[in-house]
């Protein structure tokens, strides 16, 4: 495939995806009115066993009554280890009319998790005679999920976007931590041994590889990368210096677990104004090179080649997607 161009992902913004559990519809209408891109109304793991039904029934209606205006609406299905899945599948498909964007499955281990759920859903489609796909995000955060994470993302022409769950996978990766996503304080370098001298921690980023692994898997594939919950949401410089490291690797948006972070994750994944200046005048600078015959110059004091068009490229089209919204 490496002669061919990969497949673009969809082409919708994903700066934030604002969760709710489904068994607390009072968020509802407050998590509609927000300015997150997408919404996750959640069956999983923010919902108590003994709740599960009356959640699903109540996202059901939402769906059915709520304006959710132009945002994607998604609900996070229960595990393919559960016995609530398919109940949720079904009853979503069956109870509602056309709304419904997507669906997200949690724990994906394998392409074979996504390949049973898809053959469900069009099952349920096809019964129901709709003339809507939905679509799969699906999460990873398993150790079986990282390492399949590449067969996931192609598992299924339904495939959206591949989140990290950092709080399950740090679980079944036997991680020593308890937090959701951030620093870790037990995660650090310490700067080399010198005389006397004092050495200074450095902490490093225990999420990298596997959000490096997932934004790989996705631009090979077509889909959105996107990077998963920050828990501590009283601490939002915490969320922006991860949600700015995702953005940096590559992903699209980050989820908010709280209004408060729909914000910070939307002003990280927007490209500034700045930034999109500067884009702009690197394609037009690479123009004028192309013109004089030349593959590389300099740029404000720096090089730029016929790569520095295609990373431009992609600030510009988020912008301007962004803008068209
Ligand atoms: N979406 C929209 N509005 C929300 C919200 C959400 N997810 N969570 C809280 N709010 C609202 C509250 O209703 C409150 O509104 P008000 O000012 O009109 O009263 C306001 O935001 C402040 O809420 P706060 O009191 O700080 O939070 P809380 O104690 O009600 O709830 C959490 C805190 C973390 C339990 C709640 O935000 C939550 O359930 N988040 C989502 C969890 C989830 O879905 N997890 C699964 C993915 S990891
Ligand atoms: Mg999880």
């Amino acid at each position: 495939m490496s002669f061919t161009i990969p497949p673009s992902p969809p082409a919708r913004p994903n700066r934030c995806q604002l969760f709710g559990p489904g068994s607390r519809p009072e968020l509802f209408e407050k998590m509609a009115a927000s300015d997150a891109d997408v919404i996750n109304l959640d069956l999983e793991d923010s919902v108590a066993p003994d709740d599960k039904d009356a959640a699903r029934k109540n996202v059901v209606a939402a769906i059915n009554d709520v304006d959710w205006g132009k945002k994607t609406l998604s609900v996070r299905i229960n595990g393919l280890d559960t016995p609530y899945w398919y109940r949720d599948v079904v009853d979503l498909l069956e109870g509602t009319k056309g709304r419904l964007d997507a669906i997200m499955i949690p724990k994906a281990g394998c392409a074979g998790d996504i390949y049973a759920v898809d053959a469900l859903v069009s099952a349920v489609e096809a019964a129901t005679a709709k003339d809507k796909r939905i679509g799969f995000e699906a999460i990873i955060e398993t150790a079986a999920g990282l390492a399949h994470v590449e067969e996931i993302a192609a598992a299924s022409p339904r495939m959206e976007s591949l989140h990290l769950g950092p709080a399950d996978y740090a679980a079944y990766m036997g991680m020593a931590t308890t937090h959701i996503g951030g620093t870790q304080s037990n995660y650090y370098m310490l700067s080399p041994k010198e005389a006397e001298g004092e050495r200074q921690v450095h902490y490093a980023d225990p999420w990298h590889y596997p959000i490096v692994a997932i934004v790989a898997a996705c631009r090979t594939h077509g889909l959105l990368p996107v990077d998963g919950p920050f828990g501590d949401f009283s601490d939002p410089d915490g969320f922006k210096a991860q949600a700015l490291r995702s953005a940096t690797l590559g992903c699209v948006g980050k989820w908010a677990i709280h209004p408060s972070q729909v914000a910070l994750s939307n002003e990280v994944f927007t490209p500034s104004d700045a930034a999109v200046e500067d884009a702009r005048a690197i394609i037009a600078a690479m123009d004028q090179a192309k013109a004089e015959g030349k593959g590389a110059v300099t740029y404000k004091g720096k090089l730029i080649d016929i790569a520095s068009i295609k990373q431009a490229e992609v600030i510009v089209k988020q912008a301007e997607m962004i803008a068209a919204r």
